[in-house]
């Protein structure tokens, strides 16, 4: 970046000449604002965070000895060297949820069915659906006290986003005041922020012209021009906005999802034009294949469609799974194809011992996005295919899902191609890997498995990668990259070493700040970072331990049945006896099989893994789950429904029960506290007047809980 005759950035500071320090000040200043906008407008740094702190440090050295010298645009004069410290954080009072996805007729009509059958007795069969187009761009919040815009938030993690309120003032389809007197006090509004073609195009060429980088995508673009800290630079480029959603409301203006997007409308926002209601699965259909016909003309980027229950009533009682509604659902869009080469098959080591091929591919453009890596999926599919070194492969990218190698264009294969030879040792620590047999089908699994088990530093590796990943502890500064060099170096080979990092660098003759990428202050912060995940919600400490098959949905089941850590960890040592109540129990759980909980026991059966439960005990307390509803009758209650039900689905009963905080549970037993007996209840009803469990109606239940 610098000169090469009056380049001083290799003299230590305090060495410096005043004439040196005035052009390496320039210099820094030029280059750190060169990173900053990187940073923010391309979300794509070209240095590590702790060369730029290195940048940093050395701008206020030359500072501190020369103050005089000190520049009216110096970089220390911007707050903060962390980016994500910048901006405030903001947290949502109504989450901002994520969606499910669908990418078949199939799949649309499945969710229709699902949707249906979840009410009672035809309820919803003339439920309408809104089809939506689905934006590519980023999704934002915007909060109106009194017809006023008051704040901005990004969706963030969905719980807790950034403030750019600064930033979306200046986005001209953005209104400062709600239009119209009939608008609630408090009204969020939602949607999504984006850039068209035309002004993505334009950007890059005035960019390009001025020998500056070009941005990848107007997706990205949007969201780096968001999160600019100046909001000029917001201001300068042309972002757009589509009303589609919203957050807490103290009154909503319509009954069903199209009369608020119409409402939303009116106050002066842009809705979609090409927003359809729909009668019915034909018509939802049709409304995919006429976005999908006009999407290439738009003029900005639309990946499926979403549909909606349109009325909010039955949206409400379908309520929410983990973090996306019951009552919408993505339709995507086919996946892009590519053609490129394959250079070669590498075979990765996951958490489990999984050993999954990756074809590691001549770099190709797939919708927008340059693919290297894509999934063979498994050994039989490599054998199916038959799929060699040096074949032109057919790829397929979908929406966020991992490219795939769909088929090999057999006319282009080079003449000495050879099958490619699946590996039966694993290659990571040279254990057997092996197919495991199931026993009841008496099939081999499609998947390959390293036996190594603890001695295997790849699936160590992986299962400190999960561990600190964005649903597990999501430590700030302590990525795949690190982990991979941590454990390499043996700083960090179990979970709890993480904890102890700061301390034991302390003592060490190498400490981490005199290593390469690292300065003072990333460590300062990384460390930090750790202690900031010293205490944690129960589910994500659950989620973290990496048990196979355990989800961040099973993570939270357990979280909420068992409420603390020691509990659930007695019941499942309690639990590897099978005979044993707690085994039952474990079972009993609506939402766990046989093979999860099996996978439980095996887990907590193993002693290497209640010791190092125990020492991340030791550092880290994860927070007892509680339930959210807690003035209600029922909560924390566990309850069986059987028998058929009057006014509820059984889908809708279970799902009421846990809204007023109450457990559901699949079979009875003597911590059974209620069993809602419909018509023809059979064993369980019979099971509970056995043990004396209390039985009621359904119109009991639903007195019990304030809906009768
Ligand atoms: S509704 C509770 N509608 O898709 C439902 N989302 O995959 C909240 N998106 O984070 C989302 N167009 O960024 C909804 N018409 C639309 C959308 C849309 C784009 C994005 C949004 C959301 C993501 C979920």
């Amino acid at each position: 970046m610098s000169g090469a005759s009056n380049d001083a950035s290799h003299i230590p500071a305090d060495e410096l000449t005043k004439a040196q320090a005035e052009a390496e000040l320039e210099r820094l200043a030029a280059e750190i604002s060169h990173h900053d906008a990187l940073y923010y407008a391309k979300d794509a740094p070209e240095i590590s965070d702790a060369d730029y702190d290195a940048l940093r440090r050395r701008n206020e050295a030359i500072e501190a000895r020369f103050p005089e010298l000190v520049r009216p645009d110096s970089p220390s004069g911007r707050v903060g060297a962390a980016p994500s410290e910048q901006f405030a954080k903001v947290t949502h009072t109504v989450p901002m949820l994520s969606l499910g996805n669908a990418f078949s007729d199939e799949e649309v009509c499945e969710f229709v069915e699902r949707v249906r059958r979840f009410f009672k007795k035809g309820e919803a069969d003339n439920a309408r659906f809104v089809a939506e187009p689905k934006i590519d761009g980023l999704s934002v919040s915007l909060r109106y006290e009194k017809g006023e815009l008051l704040l901005g938030a990004t969706r963030g993690d969905g719980m807790t986003g950034e403030n750019v309120t600064a930033n979306v003032r200046t986005i001209s389809d953005i209104p400062g005041r709600l239009a119209g007197d009939n608008v609630p006090d408090v009204f969020e509004v939602r949607g999504e922020v984006f850039m068209t073609h035309a002004d993505f195009a334009e950007l890059n060429a005035a960019r390009e012209a001025a020998g500056k980088q070009t941005y990848v995508n107007p997706r990205n673009t949007a969201a780096g021009s968001l999160r600019q800290l100046d909001a000029s630079v917001t201001a300068a480029r042309k972002l757009h906005f589509f009303a589609y959603a919203w957050g807490e409301a103290s009154a909503l203006p319509a009954d069903t999802q199209m009369g608020v997007i119409e409402a939303m409308g009116a106050w002066g926002f842009p809705v979609n034009p090409l927003t359809r209601l729909c009668s019915g699965i034909e018509e939802m259909l049709a409304a995919h294949r006429e976005m999908e016909a006009v999407r290439a003309g738009l003029g900005y980027d639309i990946d499926g469609v979403v549909y909606k229950v349109n009325r909010l009533d039955l949206q409400e009682r379908l309520g929410f799974v983990s973090r996306a509604p019951r009552w919408a659902i993505a339709h995507k869009f086919p996946a892009e194809k590519a053609t490129t080469v394959l250079k070669d098959i590498e075979i990765q080591v996951g958490r489990t011992g999984a050993l999954t091929p990756v074809a590691k591919l001549a770099p190709v453009t797939v919708g927008g996005v340059v693919v290297r890596n894509a999934t063979l999926h498994n050994e039989d599919e490599i054998a199916r295919k038959d799929v060699r070194k040096g074949d032109t492969v057919v790829i397929q990218r979908a929406g966020d899902v991992i490219p795939q190698v769909l088929s090999v264009v057999m006319e282009r294969r080079p003449r000495d191609t050879k099958p490619f030879e699946f590996p039966k040792q694993c290659p990571a620590c040279g254990s057997h890997a092996v197919r495991e047999v199931n026993p009841k089908t008496g099939k081999e699994d499609v998947v390959r498995r390293c036996t190594g088990g603890l001695i295997c530093p790849a699936q160590a590796v992986e299962r400190l990668k999960h561990f600190v990943s964005r649903n597990a502890f999501d430590i700030e500064g302590l990525g795949a990259k690190q982990i991979e060099a941590f454990y390499e170096e043996g700083r960090v080979r179990r979970p709890d070493d993480i904890f102890k990092l700061e301390a034991r660098n302390a003592r060490d003759r190498k400490p981490l700040q005199e290593k390469e990428g690292w300065g003072e202050q990333s460590v300062k912060n990384l460390f930090a970072a750790i202690d900031a995940r010293r205490t944690l919600p129960l589910d994500r400490f659950i989620y973290a331990l990496g048990i196979r098959h355990v989800g961040e949905t099973t993570a939270r089941l357990l979280a909420k049945s068992y409420g603390a850590i020691e509990a659930l960890r007695a019941a499942m040592v309690a639990a590897g006896d099978h005979e044993s109540a707690e085994y039952a129990e474990l079972n009993a759980i609506d939402g766990i099989g046989q093979v999860v909980a099996d996978a439980l026991v095996e887990f907590f059966g193993e002693p290497h893994n209640i010791e190092v439960l125990d020492a991340l005990l030791a550092e880290v307390t994860p927070q007892p789950f509680v339930v959210e509803e807690t003035n209600s009758p029922v909560t924390g209650k566990t309850v069986v429904f059987t028998g058929s039900l009057e006014r509820l689905s059984r889908s809708e009963a279970k799902v009421m029960a846990e809204r007023y905080g109450a457990k559901v549970a699949g079979s009875v037993s003597a911590k059974t506290d209620y069993v809602v007996a419909g018509e023809a209840a059979g064993s369980k009803l019979k099971k509970a007047q056995e043990l004396g469990v209390r039985v009621l109606s359904e119109e009991e239940w639903l007195a019990l809980v304030g809906e009768g």
